[in-house]
């Protein structure tokens, strides 16, 4: 999809236009008031929509009207919907092309270019016939750089949903790796399993071992010249999750190929970033590997031993996540940045407490952590923040090691963090559990069923905000 910044209707090569309407006010637009908002015909509540045919009468064949409720009651986070749906409403009348001229109180250049690639998106590779989708868009008096600008973090969105999508058979580890190769104007090293030994990585290499996929542990550098600041950035990267020995039932089982959805936020972040070239030095980091059973599995009752010395016996094979994470964590520590921040679709006790809604996260500084929440929200995305008392700890106690990898089922998305924060030494840390968000079992929103891409548009937005 291409969008193209035009001065007004007659300069597009288009045949369709789109415009929205508050409640209770008139159109910028003669010919709208006069065909539907004088007469009563539609109420413009928020995100319904109203088609015009003009039989040429005007110089659109066609007009959608988009419907945005109050205006006082009006967001950023709204007009992204909005645009999402107006893309939709687009797709299932076929329309390949449309401007789109808005009156809101704000530049919608970033919720029009969000909003539409939202609205546009469909995984349809493997199917031979495709998804209708919108093909050019032009939105009036908006400003060209900008569209281009919000258009990296879209198109890095759509990256992450298309990796996570893919099945399990594509996305292997080798995969992960081959895309980390690809992303211009950073240095990718790949570590493989000797390697991976090498830096006694136990937690994460004990993982890995039951697939016959093997492990890589992923780094991908972007240094600019005058970094304000360091930032590791670390995604899960379990390419599948089968739970290992402690196998998961087939219903829970369904939609592990997303376990990776991490990854694939850190590397299309990261994409990005080098793309816009921002000012921030970053590392994006996967242990990526897969989880699963078999004779050379790891098994529960095991020690192992992580990056840092520290030991953790295996209680649960299926918790198998936070033993990647750690090795990448204390890797992370080595690094001297000033921020870590791993994102992941680690407890499903996350998923259960916040559904899709929102992501939980938590961390060791406060006012880090609050600023990421921020960021988020004013990229779209809603992060809510978890508990880390310290009794939150108690379950991870182990007879016979450091700790034990599982704290019992109460307070899952809380432990599996404190649990993390046991690798993370002598840094700013956060952690995002996306395990609710990452992927829809059912559509949302403007959302279809499958990945979301979570992450990816609260990261960008908050490395943007570093100056
Ligand atoms: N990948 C899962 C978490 C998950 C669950 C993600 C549902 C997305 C949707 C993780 O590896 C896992 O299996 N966690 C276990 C931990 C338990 C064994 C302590 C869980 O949450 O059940
Ligand atoms: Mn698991
Ligand atoms: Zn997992």
């Amino acid at each position: 999809m291409k969008i193209i910044s035009v001065g007004n209707f007659c300069d597009a090569d288009c045949k369709v236009l789109v415009v929205n309407l508050f409640e209770g006010e008139k159109s910028k637009t003669d010919f709208i008031n006069e065909h539907v908002v004088d007469k009563n015909e539609f109420e413009a509540k928020f995100n319904s929509t109203y088609l015009i045919t003009t039989l040429g009468q005007y110089e659109a064949d066609k007009i959608l009207v988009i419907g945005c409720g109050k205006r006082n009651e009006f967001s950023e986070n709204k007009a992204i919907r909005i645009f999402a749906k107006a893309v939709k409403q687009l797709n299932s009348l076929k329309i390949k092309k449309a401007v789109f001229d808005m009156d809101f109180d704000f530049d919608f250049t970033r919720a029009g270019v969000i909003g539409t690639h939202i609205g546009n998106y469909s995984f349809d590779k493997y199917k031979n016939e495709k998804n209708n989708k919108v093909e050019e868009l032009y939105f009036v008096g908006v400003n060209q750089a900008d569209i281009d600008r919000a258009e990296v973090v879209a198109n890095a969105m759509d990256e992450a949903r298309d990796l996570a999508n893919e099945p399990a058979a594509y996305a292997t580890p080798q995969k992960l790796a081959e895309i980390a190769q690809n992303i211009e104007n950073v240095e990718t090293k790949i570590y493989d399993v000797d390697e991976i030994k090498e830096m006694k990585m136990g937690a994460f290499l004990a993982v890995g071992q039951g697939s016959i996929n093997p492990p890589k542990f992923i780094h991908v550098k972007y240094v600019p010249q005058n970094p304000k600041k360091k930032i590791a950035l670390i995604g899960k990267g379990i390419c599948f999750d089968s739970g290992g020995l402690d196998l998961k039932p087939a219903a829970s089982m369904l939609t592990m190929r997303d376990d990776m959805s991490g990854a694939a936020c850190v590397l299309s972040v990261i994409k990005a970033v080098s793309k816009l070239n921002l000012p921030v030095e970053i590392h994006a980091l996967v242990a990526a590997c897969e989880n699963m059973p078999d004779g050379k599995s790891y098994k529960p009752g095991d020690i192992l031993t992580a990056k840092n010395g520290k030991t953790i016996e295996v209680d649960n094979t299926d918790a198998e996540g936070r033993l990647t994470l750690a090795d990448a964590l204390c890797y992370a520590s080595e690094l001297g940045v000033d921020e870590v921040i791993d994102i992941a679709t680690l407890t499903g006790a996350c998923s259960v407490a916040f559904g899709a809604v929102c992501s939980g996260i938590l961390g060791n500084n406060d006012e880090f952590v609050k600023n990421i929440i921020d960021k988020a929200l004013d990229a779209g995305e809603k992060f809510w923040l978890l508990p880390t008392y310290e009794e939150y700890k108690y379950g991870l106690k182990s007879e016979f090691a450091d700790m034990r990898n599982t704290g019992g089922r109460q307070g899952g998305a809380s432990s599996a963090g404190l649990f993390l924060k046991e690798f993370v030494k002598d840094v700013k840390w956060a952690h995002i559990d996306i395990a609710g968000t990452a992927y829809l079992e059912s559509p949302m929103d403007e959302f279809p069923k499958g990945a979301t891409g979570a992450g990816v548009r609260a990261l960008t937005n908050y490395l943007m905000s570093i100056q």
